[in-house]
């Protein structure tokens, strides 16, 4: 009896110090210890020894079954203390990229211009991308021979008289059609032209549309707002000016620029040394869009003015191409 419990021990401690999880080391503890276990087989027999051999042997018995349990417990205890130093992190793999979601650098920049009007005390307008030739054309004083209206200049759609827009104006007769002054509104959108793509056009792009009707509204207003919008941009020191133009909607029109932000004025490559950077057109609203409106034109007067967000987005992120806005390469695009 106790040469055989010498054995069970020893059996018992060695396998436990070759376990290797706690799946083991529990079959195990059921193998030696449990009802049907080697040492509780053994243990049945005391019952047959003689009365000296009996209290010696059920000691001893009693110490094996300890032992085994201690070994069973500090091996489950080494065990689980490994696992937790194994290392959660391997530090040599290489970093994994999180993907910081942004706008694209247009809608950043009309973001902002938004945001600049809507504190001027513009409210946000929208139109259709897919126009007519009324409200594209025929509202804003087109005349049916002017050459905007050309098959070269202007995506026709099937459906004749529907067209993609040209430019974000409409939005000023939509607006107008609805609303009485005072109007103050910024109609930001994408417009779409029949343009050869190449580093300065693209068959789409944006314009923020402003459009302002009130009682005494003057060109002076105008000058105003849009001095003060291109400080908010680009700078207390900025600067605009308005040279003459054409537009079938404004008398007079003018085209608008701002003080280089590169330079500061000074002349350089984004401004091809002049100084300025073209932001968009502008004028007071012609009184033959307003009197169809149902505006008349001897009280009410309005300025508006279209402004190019690509633009603005090239000069100020150092980009010489627009059409790297629309590729969608994410090298590009994740840089902003
Ligand atoms: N729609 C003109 C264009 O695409 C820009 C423009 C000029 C908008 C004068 C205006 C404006 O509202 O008054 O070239």
């Amino acid at each position: 009896m106790l040469k055989n419990l010498e054995y069970i021990e020893a059996e018992a401690k060695r396998r436990i110090a070759a376990a290797s999880d706690s799946k083991d080391l529990e079959d195990l503890r059921v193998e030696f210890l449990g009802r049907k276990g080697k040492l509780t087989e053994l243990l049945r027999g005391l019952g047959s020894l003689g009365p000296e051999e009996r209290p010696r042997a059920g000691a001893r018995a009693n110490e094996v079954k300890v032992a085994i349990q201690q070994t069973l417990d500090s091996r489950i205890a080494e065990l689980s203390a490994g696992e937790k130093r194994e290392p959660l992190l391997d530090y040599t793999l290489p970093g994994r990229r999180v993907n910081v979601r942004r706008r694209h650098p247009v809608n950043q920049v009309i973001e902002e211009l938004v945001f600049i009007f809507r504190d001027l005390g513009c409210s946000v307008a929208e139109g259709p991308l897919i126009e007519t030739e009324h409200y594209n054309f025929d509202a804003l004083n087109t005349p049916p021979d002017h050459p905007a209206r050309d098959e070269k200049d202007t995506l026709f759609l099937r459906d004749f008289p529907l067209l993609l827009r040209t430019e974000t104006s409409p939005v000023q007769v939509r607006t107008l059609e609805k609303a009485r002054p005072p109007v103050r509104v910024i109609a930001p959108g994408r417009c779409y032209r029949n343009d050869t793509a190449d580093a300065r056009h693209y068959p789409v792009f944006h314009q923020i549309e402003g459009l302002w009707v009130d009682e005494g509204v003057s060109f002076a207003h105008l000058k105003g707002i849009l001095l003060e919008f291109a400080k908010s941009l680009f700078g207390p020191e900025a600067q605009v000016r308005f040279r003459p133009h054409f537009f079938p909607f404004t008398e007079p029109s003018a085209e608008i620029e701002a003080t280089c932000p590169a330079c500061a004025g000074k002349g350089c490559r984004t401004c091809s040394g002049t100084g300025w950077i073209e932001l968009g057109g502008a004028g007071m609203v012609d009184p033959a869009v307003l009197a169809p409106l149902g505006i008349d034109p001897e009280i009410y007067t309005g300025f508006a003015f279209g402004i190019g967000p690509e633009r603005i987005a090239m000069v100020r992120y150092g980009v010489s191409d627009i059409r790297l806005f629309y590729e969608n390469d994410l090298r590009f695009l994740r840089q902003f």
